[in-house]
């Protein structure tokens, strides 16, 4: 038994819930039990807690003390309060400043946007649950993660670290993320809210209706909040004229009292707060890094000039413990080995999120699956082909102890076929010779860490300002596809791209994404058919960025309307390059008989839909079944097909399965502004089942009372 948990028992044993232990390990430890019998409750440790906190020990909680191996917030040592330690993110554990106090590195992961694409919520949710096991090795009992902003627009520069334009599918994807990581660490949802334009990030104002904000950019925080996240994250920009931190409208009415959130909530880092008495009084709890208006001082000046009150300090005192106390009580006792921090079992995990996430986008003559014995040899080409594309050079990146690049990955599957790269992006009349001579040539394509990602002092990154590839990775594609008709164009990047330049000269597309350490086996294992490619967009790719609503990360201010992404490409009746929800596979699935639980729902009532899945082709695969539901007569505009569910399906060649979809009726309310509330419109709904937005073959009416 751990030094820390006999205390804990022998305190139980003769004072219940007082007394403090004196921390031994990096987590710190918390007196009592919860649900014991006898034992006092979480909340009445809290309140115990509290009554014995000075006010200058309830004052010091409020403000972080900068960086120490992590970011650190301040515990109650004479209480046995723990401290936070913080450790960022999506896509894996921030160790970059930790690496020099121990060599040992991180699982990076595919980014998030990657992990979007596979569709697969319990996929995510051991994601979740690997980082979230690797910040608790390192000693972290937060995770800043994960992102659930929605991508209004692919440009920007952080699109890599989310999921997705979509609302449900983002929710329920970083939904999945909690579920994982909280079993072992607070996990943080960011950044709250509207925080989608990079290069203004610090000062942009978001303007928007209030319809749009709570069904648009606030429902994806909603579900992770209904999935148990502990933290959140309020953002750098303001929403309707008002900081995010001082934003008593989000932070106090709809997060804190309408939701139910009974977590902290942290500010972004530096910049984020402004104010001492109005960021407390609308719901912060937490500043960090460093207390700069939440300090003693500040604060205490506050409380004697009557423009806070204790109440205020309380809770988010309150907040702050009884977060840690319940991941004390939730936390397994085993501290896990750091053995897993960058180990071969998330190693495993991070390839076969990557084989999930690559999105076949064009595969003409079937020119993929490559058969290794069928090839004489493969041009490899371009200067990305040798490198590892992890992401951008943020708050998110993770340094991994090794990362396979697709050259490596390509050399390990060709057999005895002869590969050569080409280290270049620009041929000479000697390479155009040797591509044209190859049984195949693999030209690899992207954007990024100068490109796009998060904006930081000393950092490239940023917003993107066109949603194509360089001219240069443009120009070299043209090259090799002039040379050799069989021609393979790997894209690696965080977000959309455009590719009319060149599409339609060549073969077969894969979009790769950035796909994590053991990406460049995972772009093989695509490549050469050992694995059936089933990632699907997440994101609308469009033709051009005129069919997307405008991008301005320049203005002060900027106005969103409802649509955006597929629902707005829909309603403006344009056709994308490819849609929202679209992969192409080595197989072939064919939809039917799609039956619903009623076809005459009440508002707290749940639809279930099930469909018959056959995979029509000749080879195994997973496939991901999209429900959108659509409706006419509504009083307010909806979107033409909105998506509620969706499943990854696996299937043998010529099997068929029968996969549910649940949709709540709650999931299709309209925030009524007028009432100040969401309510379902009593219509006839339609339910449309199929591979993308596009492509919708079964649907089924049914009336919500
Ligand atoms: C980012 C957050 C991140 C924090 C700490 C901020 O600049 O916006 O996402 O968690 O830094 O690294």
């Amino acid at each position: 038994m751990s030094r820390n948990r006999l205390c804990r028992l022998v305190l139980v044993a003769v004072m219940p819930w007082l007394g403090a232990c004196a921390s031994g390990d990096r987590r710190g430890s918390l007196p009592g039990d919860a649900g014991a019998d006898g034992a006092p409750s979480i909340d009445e440790r809290v309140e115990e807690l509290l009554r014995r906190m000075t006010l200058d020990e309830k004052l010091a909680q409020l403000g972080g003390t900068g960086i120490d191996g992590m970011w650190r917030a301040p515990g109650v040592p004479r209480l046995g309060i723990p401290g936070f330690a913080m450790s960022d993110g999506p896509r894996g554990l921030w160790a970059t400043q930790v690496a020099s106090a121990n060599p040992q590195k991180a699982t990076a992961f595919p980014v998030g946007m990657a992990r979007g694409a596979t569709w697969d919520e319990d996929l995510e949710r051991r994601v979740g649950d690997a980082i979230g096991e690797e910040a608790r090795a390192w000693g972290a009992n937060v995770l800043l993660a994960p992102v659930v902003n929605v991508l209004r627009h692919p440009a920007w520069g952080r699109a890599q670290e989310t999921y997705g334009e979509d609302p449900t599918h983002l929710g329920k994807m970083a939904s999945a993320f909690v579920r994982g990581a909280e079993r072992h660490v607070i996990s943080d949802a960011k950044h709250f809210a509207a925080n989608d334009i990079e290069d203004t990030r610090f000062s942009v104002s978001v303007n928007t209706d209030e319809r749009t904000l709570r069904e648009v950019f606030l429902e994806p925080f909603r579900m992770t909040v209904e999935a148990g996240v502990s933290s959140v994250m309020s953002a750098y920009n303001r929403v309707n004229g008002t900081y995010c931190s001082e934003n008593t409208h989000l932070l106090g009415d709809v997060l804190k009292d309408e939701w139910g959130f009974r977590g902290f909530v942290v500010s972004d880092w530096v910049l984020a707060v402004r104010s001492t008495a109005p960021s407390l009084n609308a719901g912060l709890d937490l500043e960090m890094p460093t207390a700069n208006f939440f300090t003693p001082a500040n604060l205490g000046a506050a409380l004697d000039a009557g423009e806070t009150t204790l109440a205020a300090v309380d809770d988010a005192v309150r907040r702050l413990v009884r977060a840690k106390l319940e991941l004390e009580v939730r936390l397994d006792p085993a501290v896990p080995s750091l053995d897993v921090v960058g180990g071969p079992a998330h190693a495993a995990l991070a390839r076969e999120v990557a084989q999930k996430s690559i999105v076949l986008l064009k595969n003409e003559g079937n020119v993929l699956p490559l058969v290794a014995s069928q090839l004489a040899s493969i041009a490899v080409v371009g200067t990305y082909a040798g490198l590892a594309r992890l992401g951008d050079n943020g708050s998110s990146s993770v340094t991994p102890a090794h990362a396979s690049t697709p050259l490596d990955g390509i050399r390990s599957h060709a057999g005895a076929a002869i590969v050569q790269h080409i280290d270049a992006d620009v041929l000479t009349a000697q390479d155009v010779t040797a591509v044209s001579a190859a049984s195949v040539a693999i030209v690899v394509v992207g954007l990024g860490p100068n490109d796009e990602g998060e904006n930081l002092p000393n950092l490239s990154g940023g917003d993107r300002d066109t949603l194509s590839l360089s001219p240069a990775h443009e120009a070299l594609i043209q090259q090799v596809s002039a040379a050799n008709p069989r021609t393979v164009v790997v894209m690696e990047a965080g977000s959309a791209l455009t590719t009319e330049a060149w599409r339609g000269g060549v073969p077969a597309i894969v979009m790769a994404w950035y796909p994590g350490q053991e990406g460049g086996d995972a772009i093989a294992d695509v490549l050469f058919g050992d694995v059936n490619p089933s990632g699907r967009l997440p994101l609308t790719f469009p033709v051009d960025a005129s069919q997307l609503p405008a991008f301005d990360h320049t203005s002060a201010e900027v106005t969103y309307g409802y649509l955006h992404g597929y629902r707005h490409v829909e309603r403006q009746g344009l056709t994308p390059a490819f849609p929202f929800g679209f992969g192409l596979g080595y197989t072939t699935f064919a939809l039917a008989n799609l039956v619903l639980s009623s076809t005459s729902l009440a508002p707290t009532e749940t639809l279930r839909a099930v469909v018959d899945v056959t995979n029509s082709g000749a080879r195994a695969g997973d496939h991901v079944v999209q429900l959108y539901v659509g409706v006419a007569g509504s009083a307010v505009e909806r979107p033409v097909h909105d998506l509620k569910a969706f499943a990854r399906v696996h299937l043998e060649a010529g099997e068929t399965k029968s996969v549910s979809l649940d949709v709540p009726a709650r999931s299709l309310a309209i925030y009524d502004v007028g009432q100040g509330a969401f309510r379902v419109e009593s219509l006839r709904y339609t339910a449309f089942v199929g591979s993308s937005v596009a492509d919708l073959p079964v649907q089924q009416d049914f009336d919500v009372r």
